[in-house]
């Protein structure tokens, strides 16, 4: 039985701090939706982004969380009484729509507009749901949808890596560049990384990079130009700001430059006559189909990947894992547990 209000991470238009744990009353369900209690939720970016009023269309009040892992405990139809007591995961895509080049203009993501997995429980359409892969704990399948959902289209429909390909991540202390790793190291890339921790390069190598440059260290790329000395064919970047015109550089003959984010804000010139020559080009990437969903999670099971977990924090605490976000401190996904309050 469901109580009749929950905690969750609570976005408010309120000062000093948007965010805060909070008690709501839980709705009642509408056709074809289904209540989950939930065991686990991950944070992503675009959750603090929200916390600091600077993610579009805000709306207020909303509980946050695009990612997590639960219990189905009632649906409202019938037909999907088969998904009562099983272990799921959520597609966090709303209305991304027929194209597969680009989403529809009503697209939102699970987790502000509508209310997100920070919860104690979830009611969401019944057509989201996918089951929890096995050989995950509710932790790490929790970590995996938005995150690896975008670094499955940035990798393959984008960047085009296969085997063998030289491939450039940025930032790979942040969620999606983790699995981006993963991903290109499974199907065999020369994977490099750069970072602005030594730790954090030295455990993306423990995880199947070549090697990793600090990005905060003066010639950086030069390094890197050594190593791969025609240029990258792939860079997935999420960052921007001032080195995003030396990645542009970096690019070899034909080559994919994706963009997924901008973390470090307002990107650097670029240098159009070494684009050019090079016949390369620079894609913006945003999440994935439905379709890239389900190819992505079937390649999680295919190569048994495993999300990187930074942490794992009770419902109560999830606020430090903002603040440990803000600060860029984690390496993987920051989980919150609904298990443990
Ligand atoms: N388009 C989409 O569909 C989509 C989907 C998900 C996320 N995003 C966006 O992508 C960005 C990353 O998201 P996330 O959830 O993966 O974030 P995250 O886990 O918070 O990762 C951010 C990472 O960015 C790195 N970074 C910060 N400044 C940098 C710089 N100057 N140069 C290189 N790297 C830098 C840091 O890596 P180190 O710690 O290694 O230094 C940090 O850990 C955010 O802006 C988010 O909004 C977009």
């Amino acid at each position: 039985m469901k109580p009749e209000k929950m905690l969750c991470v609570l976005l408010q238009d309120q000062q000093p701090d948007r965010i805060s744990i909070a008690e709501v009353p839980i709705r009642s369900l509408k056709q074809g939706e289904v209540l989950v209690k939930m065991k686990a939720a991950s944070l992503n970016h675009r959750d603090q982004w929200c916390r600091l009023a600077m993610y579009p269309n805000m709306k207020y009040p909303s509980i946050l969380g695009s990612d997590g892992c639960g219990e189905v405990i009632e649906v409202f139809d019938d037909k999907d009484k088969s998904w009562i007591g099983k272990e799921v995961i959520f597609n966090p895509n709303v209305n991304w729509g027929d194209n597969p080049n680009y989403q529809s203009l009503n697209y939102t993501i699970l987790g502000m507009p509508t209310d997100g997995t920070l919860a104690e429980y979830l009611i969401i359409p019944a057509h989201r749901l996918h089951e929890k892969p096995a050989h995950l704990t509710a932790f790490e399948a929790a970590a995996l949808p938005l995150a690896a959902l975008t670094a499955w289209r940035a990798v393959f429909t984008k960047g085009e890596i296969s085997k063998g390909k030289n491939v450039l991540i940025t930032g790979i202390g942040g969620g999606v560049a983790q699995f981006a790793l993963l991903f290109s190291v499974a199907v065999g890339a020369n994977v490099f990384v750069t970072s602005g921790s030594e730790d954090k390069i030295q455990r993306a190598v423990e995880l199947g990079a070549k090697m990793g440059v600090n990005y905060k260290e003066k010639g950086w790329e030069k390094i890197l130009q050594k190593q791969v000395f025609m240029g990258f064919d792939a860079i997935i970047d999420g960052t921007g700001g001032e080195n995003f015109g030396t990645l542009a550089k970096m690019l070899g003959f034909g080559a994919n430059l994706v963009v997924y984010g901008g973390t470090a804000g307002t990107p650097s010139p670029i240098h159009l006559p070494r684009l050019f020559f090079s016949q390369s080009n620079i894609k913006g990437t945003t999440m994935g189909t439905d379709e890239e969903f389900e190819q992505m999670l079937d390649f999680v099971n295919k190569h048994s990947i495993v999300p990187i977990i930074d942490s794992v924090r009770p419902l109560r605490e999830a606020i430090s894992a903002f603040d440990r976000m803000h600060r860029a401190e984690q390496f993987g996904k920051l989980v919150i547990s609904m298990i443990n309050k």
